[in-house]
């Protein structure tokens, strides 16, 4: 049986591209493609829709996903801006409906293993900073990427032995020293032709490592975005982050 598959922000860049790689799976299909005009939820009841994708905008994913779930079907999240009370409040609803909702800062397996390695690596190196870029156009900074990367630093950095040095002092001679997201500085590039690049820079007495993933085509996603379709059906409420769904 296939499993019938919307995507919500159909005609936008990871929507389109969503919409094409789904097409290509024998195990499920499209059912519907919608934007910002169109009526989601009786889209989902019209088609019976199995798991919608959202890759919308952070303005719109939290109420995106309580309609997914209220309506019946299981959501898989792209869309970056959940916050962590948000995150909380979908668990809730996604039990009470025995539904799941995957929600994957970043959907490109090398990304996520470059998390994951930045996550090791904390334990042992504890001062960190991030350098992410993204398209000029992108709406909010620092990414989801760098923000799930920050906190798996801290994760990380929780069994360390050695604390990182103090935080980003804010006087007037550092001003450009970055976003302080938990103990690490994000900085944020935003730039033509660029899709998102991550470099993750460790230091440590005498030398650095630097941690670097680049995505050069939306494709890099996709088999992210499918596994977390056939996932959702075998899950219940909220999971965050592919390396959740990979098992690692
Ligand atoms: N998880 C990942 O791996 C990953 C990777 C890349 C991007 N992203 C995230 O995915 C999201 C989409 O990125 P993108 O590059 O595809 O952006 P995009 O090209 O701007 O596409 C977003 C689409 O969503 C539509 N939209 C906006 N509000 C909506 C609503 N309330 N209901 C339905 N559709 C709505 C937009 O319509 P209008 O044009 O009319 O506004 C547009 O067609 C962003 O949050 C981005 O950060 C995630």
């Amino acid at each position: 049986m296939s499993i019938n598959v919307i995507v919500n922000g159909a005609f936008g860049k990871m929507g389109e591209a969503t919409v094409a790689a789904v097409r290509q799976q024998e195990d499920m299909r499209i059912v519907a493609t919608t934007g910002r005009n169109d009526d989601l939820a009786a889209k989902i009841t019209h088609h019976t829709a199995d798991v919608v994708v959202d890759m919308t905008h952070p303005d719109a994913v939290f109420n995106n996903c309580i309609t997914i779930l209220q309506k019946g079907a299981h959501a898989v999240v792209g869309t970056t801006g959940l916050t962590d009370a948000n995150i909380t409040a979908l668990d809730t609803l996604a039990k009470k409906e025995k539904k799941s909702c995957i929600n994957c800062p970043n959907f490109a397996i090398g990304a996520v293993l470059m998390m994951q390695f930045s996550k090791q690596a904390a334990t042992y190196l504890s001062d960190a900073e991030i350098i992410e870029a993204h398209r000029k156009e992108k709406v909010d900074s620092p990414s989801g990427t760098a923000l799930r990367t920050a906190d798996l630093i801290a994760e990380g950095r929780s069994d360390a032995l050695v604390q990182p040095s103090d935080v980003i002092p804010q006087e007037e001679s550092q001003k450009a020293r970055g976003y302080n997201y938990k103990g690490t500085p994000i900085h944020s590039v935003r730039l033509p032709g660029v899709i998102a690049d991550q470099q993750v820079i460790f230091g440590e007495l005498g030398g650095t490592l630097t941690l670097s993933h680049k995505t050069t085509s939306r494709e890099a996603f996709m088999p992210g975005v499918i596994l977390c379709i056939r996932q959702s059906m075998h899950r219940l409420g909220v999971v965050v982050g592919l390396e959740k769904v990979m098992g690692i």
